[in-house]
């Protein structure tokens, strides 16, 4: 600094010192007027906007998978990234304690550190360019912090591409730049600001365009609301589909079951009927998609919600599920005569029912819900056609023209018993009673010899006597 600019500065110090404001009260008042604006602004939001609420921890949850609020995904991916290194592997000490104490150290000493007097860009090249890379970094870090760190085995060969470019576009080339740039000022005394200005540069362009080669090869996430039900007749029977599948299981297709049957570590267990007042009275639409979300771990239900289950229900799901429960059950609610669609057209006399048309409607509404993977079930899964004929612990349990089959017996009410007298499969299913038509269709389906499509069955059916 010469002695020119030091006489300006000094008698500007010199004139606001005069002029200028106490720090008792004038700026203690401004900042007063401020903060409490502030306060003011904090009330209202929570008031009136809120933030909406996580249920209560639940230790025995071990599905839940904790994601942490937007503004600290950097720092969520950066953790993410250290296991990641190629040739170094993982190396979490650097990530938890190294960088951020050097980071806070680096805040606490900066007056001491950076004792230079200049404060024109041009001579902060170095301060600056490093500052830059950082924030860059931040943000490329938080934006890439979807995309999985660790490719999936059996990923395609991009897919492993953006997982192997992740730890480059977010720690390696930041890394580097920011080392570059203090050895060029350190060492390089002569060293120009477009010297660093080219470093800094050169590392955003290889960051951003590493991101950007991320972007073009991550895998695409699936949209979380898939078909998206537009009238109350779509949402009515989008939410019969869903509960046909999750919640048929335990309590029932009617939503009457009292005593849970046919279900693992709930055998024999006392509920209260979903259909009834009590439960549809007591519970408004706000709590029970809370309570579908969040389950009743204590009681035995899960939780459906996205949020504690990566394969669960989307929240507009849930509404559904909600919507079909109160139109199909309160009776404060009237159900529109198109949702009381039949599950399946009527039969005629003669006429030899189809898997398509009728008896996959019926298996997705009755047995769905505990005939799929993962369900205690006699491995007997009941997705598609070759599996309903041809799964099972006990298979066969559908005979062409057998009206014994195994099938026609369980859903009529007999049990299976084995040579001691002991039940081995129990009556289907197990806590409601099928409607007699829907008995019918499978009768006459197995006495034909089960057809699969609409038209190899109407090639079965006998035309009405004229
Ligand atoms: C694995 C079995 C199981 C499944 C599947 C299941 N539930 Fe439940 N549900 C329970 C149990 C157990 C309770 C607790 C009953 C109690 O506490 O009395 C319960 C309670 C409820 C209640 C509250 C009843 C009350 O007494 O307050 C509602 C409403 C409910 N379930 C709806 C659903 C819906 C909708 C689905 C499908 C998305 C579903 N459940 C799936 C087992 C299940
Ligand atoms: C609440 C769950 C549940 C529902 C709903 C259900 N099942 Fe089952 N099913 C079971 C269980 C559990 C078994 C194993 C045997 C037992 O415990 O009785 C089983 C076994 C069977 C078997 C014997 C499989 C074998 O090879 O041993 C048949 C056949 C069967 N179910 C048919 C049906 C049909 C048809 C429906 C729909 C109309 C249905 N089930 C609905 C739970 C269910």
């Amino acid at each position: 600094m010469n002695g020119e600019t030091k006489k300006k500065l000094d008698e500007r110090y010199q004139r606001e010192l005069y002029e200028g404001e106490f720090f008792w009260p004038d700026s203690i008042f401004k900042d007063a007027v401020v903060a409490l604006g502030i306060s003011i602004l904090l009330i209202l939001l929570a008031t009136f906007v809120g933030v909406a609420g996580e249920p209560k921890a639940d230790p025995s949850d071990t599905s839940y998978i904790p994601r942490p609020e937007w503004y600290f995904l950097f720092l969520f991916k950066f953790l993410a990234l250290y296991g990641q290194i190629p040739l170094i592997g993982k190396i979490e000490w650097l990530a938890t304690v190294l960088v951020p104490s050097i980071a806070i150290g680096l805040l606490l000493f900066l007056p001491f550190v950076d004792r230079s007097q200049d404060r024109h860009y041009a001579k902060r090249a170095m301060p600056l360019g490093v500052m830059f890379i950082m924030v860059l970094d931040i943000l490329i870090l938080t934006l890439i912090s979807d995309v999985p760190t660790v490719a999936a085995d059996d990923a395609t060969r991009w897919v492993k591409l953006s997982a192997s470019l992740q730890p480059y576009a977010g720690l390696v080339i930041p890394g580097a730049v920011m080392l570059a740039l203090i050895a060029l000022a350190k060492f390089f005394k002569t060293a120009s600001w477009k010297w660093m200005a080219w470093t800094t540069g050169g590392g955003s362009f290889l960051m951003v365009a590493l991101t950007l080669a991320i972007f073009a090869f991550a895998p695409t996430v699936a949209a979380d609301e898939s078909a998206v039900a537009e009238t109350l007749v779509d949402q009515i029977l989008a939410g019969q589909d869903l509960y046909s599948v999750q919640c048929v299981e335990c309590h029932g297709d009617d939503g009457k079951v009292t005593i849970i049957e046919g279900v693992k570590g709930l055998e024999g267990k006392e509920i209260s009927p979903i259909n009834s007042r009590d439960v549809l009275y007591t519970i408004n639409d706000a709590s029970m998609a809370e309570l579908i979300a969040y389950g009743r771990p204590d009681s035995g239900m899960n939780p459906f919600g996205k949020m504690y289950n990566p394969e669960g229900l989307s929240r507009s799901e849930i509404d559904n599920i909600v919507i079909f429960m109160r139109y199909m059950w309160d009776d404060r609610f009237e159900l529109p005569a198109e949702a009381l669609q039949p599950l399946f057209p009527p039969l005629a006399d003669g006429e030899v029912p189809s898997y398509d048309v009728h008896i996959a409607p019926i298996v997705k509404r009755y047995c769905i819900s505990c005939h799929r993977e993962g369900k205690e079930n006699n491995n007997y899964l009941m997705d598609t056609y070759d599996n309903v004929i041809n799964m099972g612990d006990n298979a066969p349990n559908l005979v062409a023209g057998d009206a014994n089959s195994i099938l026609l017996q369980v859903i009529q009410g007999h049990e299976i018993l084995d040579a001691q007298g002991e039940v081995i499969i129990g009556v289907m299913p197990p806590k409601s009673t099928l409607k007699p038509n829907v008995v019918e269709a499978f009768l006459r389906w197995i006495m034909a010899g089960m057809p699969r499509t609409a038209a190899d069955a109407g090639a079965l059916s006998v035309p009405p006597a004229p």
